[in-house]
């Protein structure tokens, strides 16, 4: 029997470029272990919201630990007020700190059945999985990322409107890319993917061919 090469892909993104529906696709495709590493920030910054602001770090700490990969299907996390928490909580060295352990597990010992792993989100191909085999920077335009998350947002029946969504995210990308620790950027080794003009199937394809090439090499 072919043993199959253990495989590491590491994507980040900016908010709503597609990089979520992308990763799903290819772990999917590769038997990956995938996470959104953003729905760990989601989890804390829901936490916060309902502690009136309050975290409690040992509180964080015991519920990081025994996250459940379910718990990251809450509905709950998918708001645009709980996204823009998110990048505020994600601001924190400490908080930071107390995810990583948690992500890099995921990375590099996902459960036997799985060939690898798939993690997306903003600090990954540097931080957390700076060894991946596969890098990608995956974005979009700021009124293509716009309009999809504000579809996606109605698709959930949230009530938000386009011009409140652009604002929304143009303030999440001042965030992320503009903050100390661990900004969003681009790693020279990782591949741009700029999907504004692509569908989902195309971008799943460009990068399928190039995962082909270097394991069937
Ligand atoms: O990807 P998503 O929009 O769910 O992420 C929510 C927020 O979590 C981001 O705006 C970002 O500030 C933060 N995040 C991060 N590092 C990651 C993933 C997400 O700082 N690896």
């Amino acid at each position: 029997m072919v043993k199959k090469k253990f495989i590491k892909v590491a994507i980040d993104s900016p908010a709503a470029a597609g990089a979520g529906t992308l990763a799903k696709s290819i772990s999917k495709h590769y038997n990956l272990l995938y996470l959104d590493t953003g729905k760990i920030y989601r989890i804390i910054a829901l936490t916060k919201i309902k502690q009136k602001n309050k975290l409690d770090i040992s509180f964080l700490k015991k519920k990081i630990k025994n996250l459940n990969l379910k718990s990251l299907q809450n509905k709950e996390l998918l708001s645009d007020e709980v996204g823009t928490e998110a990048s505020l909580v994600a601001k924190n060295k400490n908080i930071r700190k107390l995810v990583h352990s948690f992500q890099i597990n995921c990375a590099y010992n996902p459960p036997k059945k799985f060939n690898g792993s798939c993690l997306d989100g903003r600090d990954i191909t540097y931080k957390i999985v700076p060894d991946a085999d596969f890098k990608f920077f995956v974005t979009a335009s700021l009124k293509v990322r716009a309009k999809r998350r504000f579809k996606e947002l109605k698709n959930l029946s949230n009530k938000s409107s386009y011009s409140k969504v652009l604002k929304s995210i143009k303030k999440r990308d001042k965030n992320d890319y503009n903050r100390r620790i661990s900004p969003l950027k681009k790693t020279k080794d990782s591949m741009l993917i700029n999907t504004s003009n692509l569908s989902k199937r195309a971008c799943f394809l460009k990068i399928k061919k190039i995962i082909d090439k270097k394991i069937n090499s």
